[in-house]
């Protein structure tokens, strides 16, 4: 009994670590990397086959990224089936933190769904099919408006979800003790949210 508190103690740790690092950082990568469709095709060709070039890629995104973003995910789902909703943060009352903190585990959630619907048609379509996944490919993809509508929700949730992580992660590792830091943390939190998901739907809304 012991054992396994002192087990899913660690584990909770890990998830938190994981959360920033790798796949909070990869997630900024991933949306500088494809702001370079803003410049036009050619760039972000350019960019996409940089990526692919890369020695040791399959080590870089299955180490760096699936493996750490499948403990994430798949130990994020525990941690929500424990149905525990109210965080103790109290910064802004009690009920904010509440509803934020349930809010993080439905985005969590939705997006074990649509990241595996993003990799399934950008990644595997690629490796396992033989198809070329250019700028003409993406913007042949995102034409239509469900698709649009699709990744619009897939974005704000990835963007809700990484920004309340952090004011999560601050509180958790003990970087914001009095009300006026978990203040400070709820700001940045939601600046972050603001301009990511401002970015990151003008990097869909720019493949034409
Ligand atoms: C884009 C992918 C993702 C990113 C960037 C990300 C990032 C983060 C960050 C930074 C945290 C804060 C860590 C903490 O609470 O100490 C977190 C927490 C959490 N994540 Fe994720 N995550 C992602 C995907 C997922 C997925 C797919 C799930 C599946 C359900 C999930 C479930 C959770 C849960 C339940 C928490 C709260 C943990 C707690 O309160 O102890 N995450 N995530």
């Amino acid at each position: 009994m012991v054992s396994s508190e002192i087990r899913h103690y660690y584990l909770r740790r890990w998830h938190s670590i994981t959360g920033i690092l790798p796949v909070g950082v990869f997630l900024v990568q991933h949306f500088l990397g494809n702001a370079f469709a803003i410049r036009g095709p050619e760039a972000f060709n350019h960019h996409a086959e940089f990526l692919l070039g890369l020695p040791y890629l399959a080590v870089l995104e299955i180490g760096g990224v699936f493996g750490p973003l499948l403990f994430h995910g798949l130990y994020g789902l525990v941690v929500t089936a424990e149905g525990d909703f109210a965080h103790p943060g109290h910064g802004i009352g009690l009920r904010y933190h509440n509803l934020a903190y349930l809010l993080q585990r439905i985005s969590g959630v939705l997006l074990i769904l649509f990241i595996t619907y993003h990799v399934w048609n950008t990644r595997v379509q690629g490796v396992f099919f033989g198809r070329t996944i250019d700028y003409a490919y993406m913007a042949r993809y995102f034409a239509p408006t469900p698709e649009k509508l699709i990744y619009i929700l897939g974005i704000v949730c990835a963007c809700y979800h990484f920004s309340h992580g952090l004011f999560n992660l601050a509180y958790k590792w003990g970087l914001t003790v009095s009300a006026r830091a978990q203040q400070g943390m709820t700001v940045v939190s939601y600046v972050v949210f603001a301009t990511m998901s401002a970015m990151g739907i003008h990097i869909l809304l720019s493949f034409k």
